[in-house]
C-alpha cells in the first residue's frame, strides 16, 4: 500500500517507519523542516531505541522517505495517516485539536483519488466525524473515507509495541475502508496479533478508556504506597500479592512519584472534559488525576522530612528527569512538578540524566547539570532517584554514601534494597510504600 503519514513525532515516526518495514510504501510529513532535514539525513529528531536502524534499512529499499511537501506526499496514497499532537488546550483541558484539523484540511486539498484519512491521534468521541466534515468542506469532490487507528505504543519500546501489538484497534464507517486498513495491517494480522475492527465512536472511546484505566492502577498503587508508609507495610510485596490474582494481574502496580508522560496526563483530564460536557461525571478518572497531583506534592514533602525538614542551601543529587527510562521525552515528567518545587525551598539541584538533559534544561532553569551520578552526588546531602533508567541500578553505593556530604536516599522508583544501602554507608533512606 501506498501511504502518506502527516506529523514525525513519537507516534508518526514510529508508525511511517514500522509500516514501511511491513513493506508498505511510505512518505513521512512533518511541518518542521529542521525535523525532516534530520531524517533525511538519516539521523534522528526524538530518542527512541532501535528506530535508527529500522528507519536506515528501509530508506536504503526505497520504502521511506521524509518531506515537507504535504501534497506530494498525498498524492496517490491509499492511506493518509494524521499522527500530529493533540494537546491540552489552556482554558478547558479538553484535547486541543487545532493541529488535527488544519492537517486534515491540508489533505484534502491534495487528495487526489480515493483514500482513506486515518487518525491516528488521540482524539475526543466525535472527532473523527468532524475530520470527514473538515476534509468535505476544504474539498467538494474529494473520494475519502475516514478511519479511527488509535495508537497505544510506549516510548522507549515503541518498535516492538508497534510490530507485536497486544491488539490493532480500527474504527470505521464503511468497507471500503475496512478493506484498506485490513490490507495496511495484514501483515501484523497474519503473525496472529488481532486486528479489531468496529465504530469510529468505539474506536475513540477504547483509547480513552485504556489509558484512563492504566493510570488509575498507578494511582491506585500510589495510594494503597503512602498507606502502606503508615500501616507498615511494603507495597512491592502487596502489589506482588495481589498482582498474582488473575483478575488483578501485576503490571502498571509500581508505586513511584506518579505518572507523567505525553499520554497519561492529558488524556485522563480530557476524558473527565469530556464527560462533563456530556453531562456524565467520570468521577473515579477526576480522583485519578488529583490522587495523581497529591503524590506528587507528596514527594516534596518526602524528601523535605529526610532532609530534616529542610532543604535550604543543601546540595541534592537528582538521577533523573525523564517521566520513565529509555525515552527523551519530558512532557508532564513529574521532576517538573518537584524540582522546582525544592528549588523553591532552597535547595541546590545537581541532576543527571542519560538521554533527557536537553529537552529538560529549557524546563528546568536553575539546575546544575553533571554527566555521571558520582560527580552529582559529591558533597551532596541527598541523593534523589527520580527516574529508573538501568544506569542508575547498578550503582556503587558506598562510593556514594562516602563522597556526599550526609548520605542521604531517597529513592522515589524503590530499585535499592534500603537494608544494603544502609549497609553501604547511607545513614537515611525513604523509598515509595515502604
Ligand atoms: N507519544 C506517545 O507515547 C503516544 C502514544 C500513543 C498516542 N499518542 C498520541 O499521538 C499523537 C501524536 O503524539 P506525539 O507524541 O507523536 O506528538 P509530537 O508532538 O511528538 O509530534 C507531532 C508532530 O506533528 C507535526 N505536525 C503538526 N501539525 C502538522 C501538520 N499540519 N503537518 C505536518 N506535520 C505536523 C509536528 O511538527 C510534530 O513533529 C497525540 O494525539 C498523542 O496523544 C502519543
Amino acid at each position: 500500500m501506498k501511504i502518506a503519514v502527516i506529523g514525525t513525532g513519537y507516534v508518526g515516526l514510529v508508525t511511517g517507519v514500522c509500516f514501511s518495514d511491513l513493506g508498505h510504501d511510505v512518505v513521512c510529513v512533518d511541518r518542521m523542516p529542521e525535523k525532516i532535514a534530520i531524517l533525511a539525513a538519516g539521523g534522528m529528531p526524538i530518542y527512541e531505541p532501535g528506530l535508527d536502524a529500522v528507519l536506515v534499512r528501509n530508506v536504503e529499499a526505497g520504502r521511506l522517505s521524509f518531506t515537507t511537501d504535504l501534497a506530494a506526499a498525498v498524492d496517490g496514497a491509499d492511506a493518509v495517516f494524521i499522527a500530529v499532537g493533540t494537546p491540552t488546550r489552556a482554558q478547558d483541558g479538553q484535547a486541543d485539536l487545532t493541529q488535527v484539523m488544519a492537517a486534515a484540511e491540508d489533505v484534502a486539498r491534495a487528495l487526489t483519488g480515493y483514500a482513506v484519512v486515518v487518525t491516528k491521534s488521540t482524539v475526543p468521541v466525535g472527532t473523527n466525524r468532524k475530520v470527514a466534515a473538515v476534509v468535505r468542506a476544504a474539498n467538494e469532490a474529494a473520494e475519502f473515507d475516514i478511519a479511527s487507528n488509535p495508537e497505544f505504543l510506549r516510548e522507549g519500546a515503541a518498535l516492538k509495541d508497534f510490530m507485536k501489538p497486544d491488539r490493532v484497534i480500527v474504527g470505521v464507517d464503511g468497507a471500503r475502508a475496512q478493506e484498506v486498513m485490513a490490507a495496511i495491517y495484514e501483515p501484523l494480522q497474519k503473525q496472529g496479533f488481532p486486528v479489531v475492527f468496529t465504530d469510529l465512536e468505539s474506536a475513540e472511546m477504547i483509547k480513552y478508556a485504556a489509558n484512563a484505566f492504566l493510570a488509575t492502577r498507578i494511582s491506585f498503587i500510589n495510594e494503597i504506597a503512602a498507606l502502606c508508609e503508615r500501616v507498615g507495610a511494603d507495597v512491592g510485596a502487596v502489589a506482588h500479592g495481589i498482582g498474582l490474582d488473575s483478575r488483578i494481574g501485576g503490571r502498571f502496580l509500581r508505586a513511584g512519584p506518579g505518572y507523567g508522560g505525553s499520554c497519561f496526563p492529558k488524556d485522563t483530564v480530557a476524558l473527565s472534559r469530556i464527560g462533563m460536557e456530556y453531562g456524565v461525571r467520570q468521577r473515579i478518572v477526576e480522583a485519578v488525576i488529583d490522587a495523581n497531583e497529591n503524590s506528587k506534592r507528596r514527594m516534596v514533602e518526602k524528601v523535605l522530612d529526610l532532609c530534616g525538614g529542610s532543604v535550604d542551601g543543601k546540595k541534592i543529587a537528582v538521577l533523573g528527569v525523564t517521566f520513565k527510562p529509555e525515552t527523551d521525552d519530558m512532557r508532564d515528567a513529574p521532576s517538573l512538578t518537584i524540582l522546582p518545587a525544592l528549588l523553591g525551598k532552597g535547595a541546590r539541584l545537581h541532576a543527571v540524566d542519560p538521554i533527557g538533559r536537553k529537552n529538560a534544561e529549557p524546563l528546568l532553569p536553575g539546575i546544575n547539570w553533571e554527566t555521571d551520578p558520582y560527580s552529582a552526588a559529591e558533597g551532596a546531602d541527598c541523593l534523589l532517584i527520580m527516574t529508573e533508567w538501568k544506569q542508575f541500578r547498578g550503582l556503587d553505593l558506598a562510593r556514594l554514601a562516602k563522597s556526599m556530604r550526609v548520605a542521604r536516599l531517597a529513592d522515589l522508583r524503590n530499585i535499592y534494597v534500603q537494608a544494603e544501602a544502609l549497609a553501604a554507608g547511607f545513614v537515611a533512606c525513604t523509598g515509595v510504600g515502604r
